[in-house]
């Protein structure tokens, strides 16, 4: 069952805010004419690139034989580091991601040279015939050991309040544990793929397949040394992205743009499946550890958490990315005492990137173990432990010294206590649990707290482009992109109703850098609370210079008009906005606008480790009930409830698209997406073979997703709240609710901690050790005591 408000009549055009358009795409899609990169039809004597991938995870090239690979026929000319025109280092931030390498090899899959050809087919055979010799040198692939080095990409950064081991220690109760947290193949349905057409100035058309078509420019410029302004990139869409084309479409835009600068042709490039996986950065694996002190009802009084981003080889965004690990390592929760630190470590493995939450997921779920240990460990229901624990009024200071203003997930979490039958439900599934030797069954809630804006600051701004043809038609350029996720139906809408116009009057497609400059990525959610923003701006102005217009023109006051439904009423009468358009075009008004859109309020001192950097949080809750099968560890999830706060919903049925499928991505994160390094290095699950998400059937057969009445307090977009990314982590209610299927094995006395993803291997190893626990508790051997949490 799905709870939203459907269309609202089509009668008005006052409202299109909170009305559930359907995605601008959704048609085109499903009849095949929503064009992506790979579907345009090829220039004439267009060429095609394929990138040559190392073949070890360390060590150095000793030499390079192309000489098989040229002989080939339709091999035009293979590309290495001596013709890069201009700058190797594309690092989006700091330096040290490489374009190509000649010497020192970093990680499997690094590319070396680029072949050109003139058949896709060709290039991939040719790139795999040049032949490469190295010394090879031993790979750091494991975590632990790069922490031993303290080899890290960046330098640690930590958060910390009042003196957390010392309250740790004075607590009445203490705690610690250690999680590994899985990473994540972002597997768009787009690979990566860029064609790079010269233009008659010699500069370069792109169209890349990116979240970020302006660092696209740049970094192409960069390499090609050529001033930004002969660059320009385009992007209509992309079959999916999920952060993994926040930086990581860059290379191949550039690599296709070397060759087409060379060869005077349009250059594409787009990755096999397999080399895609392995070529790119994922999401960070991290490894975490955490102690706790809390008194007899569950209060925490101080936590000690050490975090450690995998991150690869080089820095791409993970200095961010560890932050906001360690921005979310609260999640909900006050912690009166807090040490925070974090790592990102250095490997020998691609450089893992953004993906949805963007490192809050991973250390989000710290928070979780740690209230859910803190319930076992008392003998408590663990949703009263998260109940206690939640930011509240007086209460409120997060541990980088952000003052929590809006406390709904108390009310949200009585609603959803109320409308699920959480305690009618937990009781018949611990008494179902004492009947069922096989099966057993788990149920938890868990919050989401997750802060909205980009932690780096500058990124916090956008611009738009409106404009209105002399039949009254209106054109939006803004500088997000569209990624399935509906940000330009959500501007469409946006522009409807500060126009009052109907949406088929609207078009927004692709997004080009020569229209709108300088923009941010489409990225930390905020696509709709910065283009949505500025293209309200923008139409703002065109508004206002009309009602001018129009209170000359038309002799009335201007406090008596107003835009309504596809018309200009004023005191005398009205006219339709087309005529009005018209009209203003014959008396020489400008009918175009750009807007802008700075957030304001954030900043972050990292000398300090304290700041604003969030303009506000976005709020949810998950309720989850699983089975597990004690036998061979297989699960199920049966039944999700959500209830998850976007502010005034701009579009509910995109919302609710959002919401499920973040929740089921964040579900597959933590259960079935397992990514296998062998001890070389080299990404053993590289296919959907080897590499599992969930697919339909894995979809809870009860899942109903409700929206949270509520305003966003905060000055935003008609009041609405980003919903991209939040979401994701209301997956972790899976994995807690899985713990708590294993604990019933011990009669809720003690949960094994559940490295993730939680496979069904994984799940088997944890019933085993609380198996053994219970076995050692009746034997009346001391063994395991409480207070550790074990080790699946
Ligand atoms: N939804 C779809 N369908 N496809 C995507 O690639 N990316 C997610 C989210 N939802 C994504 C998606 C990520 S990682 C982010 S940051 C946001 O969309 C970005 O878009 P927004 O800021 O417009 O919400
Ligand atoms: N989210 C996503 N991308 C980013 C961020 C962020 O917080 N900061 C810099 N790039
Ligand atoms: Mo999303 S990970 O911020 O692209």
């Amino acid at each position: 069952m799905r709870h939203f408000k459907t269309d609202k009549p089509s009668g008005s055009t006052n409202n299109a805010i909170g009305s559930s358009f359907i995605h601008e795409s959704a048609v085109k899609q499903v009849i095949g004419k929503a064009a992506y990169i790979d579907d345009r039809p090829e220039e004439v004597n267009s060429l095609h690139a394929y990138p040559v991938l190392s073949t070890i995870s360390s060590g150095k090239i000793l030499s390079i034989d192309t000489s098989d690979a040229l002989q080939i026929e339709g091999v035009v000319a293979i590309y290495g580091t001596q013709d890069i025109p201009g700058k190797n280092d594309i690092g989006p931030v700091f330096s040290g991601d490489i374009l190509l390498t000649d010497d020192v090899i970093e990680y499997h899959s690094q590319p070396i040279l680029l072949v050109v050809a003139t058949s896709y087919q060709t290039a991939r055979i040719a790139a795999r015939k040049v032949a490469i010799e190295y010394q090879e040198t031993a790979a750091v692939i494991d975590i632990k050991e790069a922490i031993a080095n303290k080899s890290w990409v960046r330098p640690p950064h930590a958060l910390h309040r009042g003196d957390a081991q010392q309250a740790i220690k004075d607590a009445t109760h203490q705690v610690s544990g250690e999680l590994y947290v899985g990473g994540q193949e972002h597997f768009y349905l787009e690979g990566q793929v860029s064609i790079a057409t010269p233009t008659e100035d010699g500069g370069m058309f792109i169209q890349s397949s990116s979240q970020h078509p302006s660092e696209v420019q740049h970094l192409v410029a960069k390499v090609l040394n050529q001033p930004f302004n002969y660059i320009t990139v385009e992007m209509r869409r992309m079959g999916g992205a999920f952060g993994g084309k926040e930086t990581q479409a860059a290379p191949w835009a550039c690599l296709a743009a070397l060759a087409a600068y060379y060869t005077g042709r349009s250059v594409k490039i787009r990755l096999s499946r397999s080399d895609d996986f392995k070529s790119t950065g994922k999401r960070h694996p991290f490894y975490n550890t955490y102690q706790v002190g809390f008194d007899d009802n569950g209060l925490i009084t101080g936590v000690d958490i050490d975090i450690n981003g995998y991150c690869g080889y080089s820095p791409d965004l993970s200095d961010a990315i560890v932050d906001r690990a360690l921005f979310h390592a609260d999640n909900a929760y006050y912690y009166p005492n807090a040490h925070i630190n974090g790592n990102r470590c250095k490997t020998n493995t691609v450089s893992n990137t953004a993906f949805r939450g963007f490192g809050g997921p991973q250390g989000m779920i710290m928070a979780e173990q740690l209230v859910d240990d803190i319930a076992y460990y008392l003998g408590k229901d663990p949703l009263e432990i998260r109940k206690l624990n939640l930011y509240a009024p007086g209460r409120d200071l997060t541990p980088y010294k952000q003052k929590v203003e809006q406390f709904i997930l108390q009310d949200m979490i009585a609603q959803m206590e109320q409308e699920s039958d959480y305690w009618a439900r937990k009781a018949a599934i611990e008494s179902f649990n004492k009947t069922s030797p096989i099966i057993k069954k788990g149920l938890s809630l868990t919050p989401v707290k997750f802060g909205i804006s980009f932690t780096v600051q500058h990124l916090n701004q956008a611009g738009a482009l409106v404009v209105i043809y002399s039949d009254g038609t209106v054109h939006v350029n803004h500088g997000g992109t569209e990624m399935g996720q509906g940000l330009n139906t959500k501007i469409a809408q946006i522009v409807a109703q500060t126009l009052s116009i109907d949406m088929q009057h609207i078009l927004v497609n692709a997004t080009r850098t020569d229209k709108v400059p300088n923009t941010s990525p489409t990225a930390a959610s905020s696509g709709t609370d910065l283009n949505g923003m500025a293209a309200l701006n923008a139409a703002n102005t065109i508004k206002e210079r009309l009602f001018e217009f129009a209170a000359k023109h038309f002799d009335v006051k201007p406090d008596s008009l107003a835009l309504v439904d596809n018309q200009l009423t004023h005191e005398k009468g009205q006219i339709s906005f087309a005529e009005l358009i018209n009209l203003a075009y014959l008396n020489r008004i400008s009918l175009s606008s750009t807007g802008f859109y700075a957030t304001p309020e954030i900043y972050y001192d990292r000398e300090k480790a304290e700041g604003h950097p969030f303009f506000y949080y976005a709020y949810g809750i998950a309720l989850s009930e699983v089975e597990i099968d004690v036998l061979t560890g297989e699960n199920t999830v049966t039944r999700v409830d959500i209830l998850h706060d976007v502010g005034n919903s701009i579009n509910p049925a995109l919302d609710v698209g959002q919401i499920e499928g973040a929740f089921i991505q964040g579900m597959g994160w933590l259960t079935t997406e397992d990514l296998s390094w062998n001890d070389n290095g080299v990404l053993a699950s590289n296919a959907p073979a080897t590499y599992k998400i969930p697919a339909i059937g894995d979809t809870p057969a009860e899942f109903n997703v409700t929206l949270y009445d509520s305003k966003n307090p905060a000055t935003t977009v008609f009041k609405s709240k980003a919903v991209g990314e939040p979401p994701f982590m209301l997956g972790i209610s899976v994995w807690s609710a899985l713990r708590n299927a294993v604990a019933s094995i011990t009669d809720y006395q003690f949960a094994p901690s559940l490295n993730t993803p939680a496979t069904a291997e994984c799940v088997l190893g944890a019933v085993q050790v609380a198996k053994d626990w219970l076995q050692d508790q009746k034997s009346g051997k001391q063994g395991t005591d409480k207070k550790g949490t074990g080790d699946a």
